[in-house]
């Protein structure tokens, strides 16, 4: 396990920390990789029954590492990211989210796929995949637009407008907003409600409630073509360029 990601298990809930706060918690491979481990694991360990995923008191998280999009513009993807969206599409246990601060790209995308979301007041969730140059992944291209509707979709996804965690909550991507001191703890609380669900009833109703999964896992590999393509294009170069030299 990497530092900047803290598993930990207590009474039926496995919680997933993204901690890496000097960077707000921008995701590198090595955080991917956990990830996707402790998702497989969850799925594998009886005792765990829901996955919280959380971030830190400012921030859940920043997205991917833009100096591993920088790399990969150079040497080609690295699988990894991938892997851990399709372990979100994949994952049997019911996950809850738990987001306080900003939540950028995958950060926003992933709560399409988190069964559960509280937001901090202060919550804002964004994805500038456009102003990257790039396409909006997790196949949030199709679970996005079913959710809240085309016209809120493209103004998140494609315009890059925030959502505060209010309009975040009417949009039907958050379940409820509280004061970022209760995120955790609120979280916590919905995670242990679901864990004491009976197993097998709720492992059936949670699949019947989503679309089949290979439909979800045709759509992440249509996005991933294309983002690949992007991610090496020149906007996407200048992009990532320009972020890194915006003090300078
Ligand atoms: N990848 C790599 N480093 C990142 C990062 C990212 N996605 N997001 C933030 N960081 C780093 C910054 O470079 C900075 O590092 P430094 O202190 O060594 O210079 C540090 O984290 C703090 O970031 P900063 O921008 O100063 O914080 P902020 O509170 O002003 O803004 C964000 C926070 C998240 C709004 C802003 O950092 C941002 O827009 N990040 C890029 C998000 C993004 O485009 N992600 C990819 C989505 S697909």
């Amino acid at each position: 396990m990497t530092g900047h990601i803290a598993v930990t298990d207590d009474g039926g809930v496995r919680t997933i920390r993204m901690n890496r706060p000097e960077k707000k918690n921008a995701l590198t491979l090595a955080m991917y990789l956990a990830m996707t481990n402790a998702l497989r694991e969850a799925d594998q360990t009886g005792a765990v029954r829901c996955v919280l995923f959380a971030g830190g008191p400012d921030v859940f998280t920043a997205g991917n590492d833009l100096a591993d999009f920088m790399k990969a513009a150079d040497g080609g993807l690295d699988p990894r990211a991938h892997e851990f969206i399709t372990s979100l599409a994949r994952a049997q246990k019911p996950m809850v989210a738990a987001v306080n601060g900003v939540a950028v790209g995958l950060g926003t995308t992933m709560l399409l796929h988190c069964d559960y979301v509280v937001a901090g007041t202060g919550a804002k969730l964004m994805t500038p995949f456009l102003k990257l140059g790039l396409i909006p992944e997790a196949a949030s291209t199709m679970l996005a637009p079913m959710r809240m509707g085309h016209a809120r979709a493209f103004a998140l996804l494609a315009m890059g407008r925030p959502l505060s965690a209010e309009e975040a909550k009417e949009a039907g991507l958050v379940n409820t907003v509280v004061s970022p001191a209760e995120v955790d703890g609120i979280a916590l609380k919905a995670a242990q409600e679901i864990a004491a669900l009976p197993s097998r009833a709720l492992t059936l109703a949670r699949s019947l409630m989503r679309l089949p999964l290979e439909t979800i896992l045709q759509r992440m590999e249509t996005e991933s073509g294309h983002y690949k393509d992007l991610l090496q294009s020149d906007e996407a170069r200048a992009a990532f360029q320009a972020f890194f030299s915006r003090n300078q």
